[in-house]
């Protein structure tokens, strides 16, 4: 099977995955194996379909490198998430289950552990109006990809828990999918709005993180409701909310590095990326355009980096089935990723009229000198966005692959080499 965005479907085509219904959950929108005519291509637009999987022969070997029912369970959670939040607002927080939440988590890990060699971040899913319900649905699936993947560095972090309980996620989800809860408070226009969009009302729009942190406080685990508070607790000790209460006469220090609790860590990676994406697709850009904006070192800075590269890497710019043009000409499809140079991955050349003849195409590794170089996805012009991540980075994507034993604790030596920000002693980290 090969993705293909919707603007470039043609009729005839046949479905290789269902496509979820983004309006009944629990339903498809069409079953696989559909076959899409010009009326059903023309509808898909209006349900959210932004690509969907076709079959295409000489791309079998993709199916099962593909976990195409992942976003059947993301389009659950948004759903469910859009419920739950609703009731809060329109009730008081005595409507908050924890148990719904906890069991959302525990639901989200088993599909993500059944498909964890292919749980990758391929698109964002539903956007207007309900921007708040998709972007935590969007965030809380991306940060368990993260959990999942930064387990023994989180364990290191957290180094005064017991080990099994450090890695237990279920806080880290519960607080991703409420990160954002705080915005129920604020006025419609400010919901919809993210930390890198331009805010009239900076002040309304900051207050939601010490809202949210305050409608929850008690019923949740102080690691959740802690990254209610932090999410936008910058790693270089910027963002907010401010220290405001004095102690001793002095006023303390903002919270920055390994202060910062990991969970609140992790989501703050996640929140910025989301809101980036989501700004980009506003504009119709490609998703390498957010990626790209993110490598600049003022923002880097902003995050912690072995999270970051946690991150670059969970987010294939070009996921495997995508069609993209080389500046060659040539038309191909991506069938291998390349996590240290992630606009260079390995194509496989798609041949004229392949839907009925030889279907086996050239296969190209990008990263090879001389090889061409992806100039459009999905017909869409990308060149000008392409970057390669910063050494920093690559360094720690390239450790990612290390025997998990040495892995947090080489990341966190190299931080401290490469003069990262970082927090006080290990005794200030906060955990509760
Ligand atoms: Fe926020």
């Amino acid at each position: 099977m090969i993705r293909i965005a919707v603007e470039n479907l043609e009729p005839g085509m046949v479905l290789a995955a269902s496509i979820p219904h983004t309006k009944h959950p629990g339903r498809a929108l069409l079953a696989a194996g559909y076959v899409l005519d010009p009326k059903t291509i023309a509808k898909l637009p209006e349900y959210g379909v932004k690509g969907v999987w076709i079959n295409h022969p000489g791309f079998d070997f993709l199916d099962a490198q593909v976990a195409s029912g992942v976003p059947e369970s993301r389009t659950r959670l948004y759903h469910d998430i859009k419920r739950n939040f609703t009731a809060l607002a329109n009730k008081t927080a005595g409507a908050f289950d924890l148990q719904f939440y906890k069991e959302l988590i525990s639901r989200l890990i088993e599909e993500l552990v059944k498909n964890k060699d292919h749980a990758v971040w391929a698109e964002r899913i539903l956007e207007e109006p309900e921007e708040l319900f998709s972007h935590s649905a969007n965030v809380a699936y991306l940060v368990m990809i993260l959990g999942m993947s930064l387990r023994n560095y989180i364990s290191h972090e957290r180094k005064y828990v017991d080990r099994r309980l450090a890695q237990d996620l279920t806080n880290l989800g519960i607080g991703a999918m409420l990160h954002d809860i705080g915005k129920i408070k604020l006025p419609a226009e400010l919901r919809r709005s993210h930390v890198l969009d331009h805010h009239e009302d900076e002040e309304a729009y900051r207050s939601h993180a010490a809202q949210g942190y305050q409608l929850l406080r008690g019923r949740l685990e102080a690691t959740a409701s802690g990254i209610i508070l932090h999410h936008h607790q910058r790693y270089d000790g910027n963002g907010f909310p401010e220290p405001t209460r004095p102690h001793a006469g002095r006023h303390p220090e903002p919270l920055r590095g390994d202060r910062i609790h990991v969970f609140a860590r992790i989501v703050a990676v996640a929140n910025v990326l989301d809101g980036m994406m989501a700004i980009c697709d506003r504009k119709g850009l490609p998703k390498v355009a957010a990626l790209a904006a993110l490598q600049s070192a003022e923002l880097r800075g902003m995050f912690d980096p072995v999270v970051f590269a946690a991150a670059v890497r969970s987010i294939p710019l070009f996921p495997v089935g995508t069609c993209v043009t080389l500046s060659d000409g040539r038309e191909a499809v991506v069938i291998d990723l390349n996590a240290k140079r992630p606009c260079q991955p390995v194509v496989q050349i798609l041949k004229p009229g392949a839907q009925v003849q030889d279907p086996s195409g050239e296969e190209i590794n990008l990263a090879e000198p001389e090889a061409p170089s992806i100039t459009h996805e999905n017909r869409r012009p990308v060149d000008k966005y392409l970057y390669k991540p910063p050494d920093v980075i690559t360094r720690h994507i390239a450790e990612s692959y290390q025997d998990e034993a040495d892995q947090a604790t080489t990341a966190c030596d190299d931080l401290l080499e490469a003069g990262a920000p970082s927090g006080g002693s290990p005794a200030a980290q906060p955990e509760a």
